[in-house]
């Protein structure tokens, strides 16, 4: 399978990950406003244990991966590593929801389950978009602040989240960004992709093309490259933004694929 990046010819890739905020119920909701996109992504779902408290992952038209499937397509060496295919097959990365507990590994660089361990391992030249969404007090709490800076220091794109009466009864911000506003940010990366879609889906077929591969199948959905890449580890990026959670995007977070 080709590396991502989106190349010319084939469907731009989008990996979805879902941590344990209630809004994850949105999932299906998400899941088919981006399969509807013009550009037609072939999108994949990983989660947290946690997420799958708010959605029935049997319930999505994508494969839908979560930490169990890790270990078992892996069982000695050579066998393919799917954190790292999964890295590899993706052109865009989309953390909705990203709550608050994930955010904190995220920015600290922790790496224990499937999805973090995917995002530590991202390639920072392909665009990571992030969607917090958590308690208002959470969202409050200057953590968060220094959290959601730290990721837009190392180029990953905030899509705002917004204030609302949450799920818990309290009011103000921490709601995830609406998946209108989420979808049409994921647009606008693919639109400037040179990626184009390949006239392969059957009509009125919910599943892509390409993607019939189960969760805790043997074959990497990636490529067939050796775990380890070659790309320096870190980041040559500096701290030291003031921007504040709740505020809009980072300049310079404009990667497209
Ligand atoms: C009903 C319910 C709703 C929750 N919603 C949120 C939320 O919106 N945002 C958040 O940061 N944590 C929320 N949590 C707490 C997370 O699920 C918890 O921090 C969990 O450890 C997150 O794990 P994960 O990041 O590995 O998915 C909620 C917990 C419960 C029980």
């Amino acid at each position: 399978m080709a590396q991502g990046g989106g190349g010319a010819g084939r469907r731009p890739r989008v990996l979805l990950g879902a941590t344990g905020s209630v809004a994850s119920v949105k999932l299906p909701l998400l899941v088919a406003r981006l399969l509807a996109l013009p550009q037609q992504p072939e999108v994949r779902v990983v989660c947290t244990e946690h997420a799958k408290h708010f959605f029935a992952p049997e319930s999505l038209p994508v494969p839908v991966y979560s930490d169990a499937d890790e270990w078992q397509t892996w069982t000695r060496l050579g066998d393919p590593v799917l954190h790292v295919d999964l890295r590899r097959w993706a052109d865009l990365l989309l953390l909705a929801p990203l709550d608050a507990n994930s955010l904190a590994k995220v920015a600290g660089g922790l790496c224990d389950n499937l999805l973090m361990c995917v995002v530590r391992a991202w390639d920072r030249d392909r665009p990571l978009l992030f969607c917090p969404a958590m308690n208002t007090h959470m969202w409050d709490h200057p953590l968060t602040g220094a959290h959601t800076r730290a990721l837009r220091q190392l180029g990953y794109e905030e899509v705002a989240c917004v204030s609302k009466t949450l799920a818990c009864g309290d009011t103000g911000l921490g709601a995830m960004a609406e998946v209108d506003t989420i979808v049409q940010a994921v647009q606008t990366h693919l639109r400037a992709s040179l990626t184009t879609p390949e006239p392969t889906r059957e009509p009125g077929s919910t599943q892509e093309p390409g993607s019939t591969q189960e969760p805790g199948s043997t074959q990497e959905p990636g490529s067939t490259q050796e775990p380890g890449s070659t790309q320096e580890p870190g980041s040559t990026q500096e701290p030291g933004s003031t921007q504040e959670p709740g505020s809009t995007q980072e300049p310079g977070s404009t990667r497209t694929i």
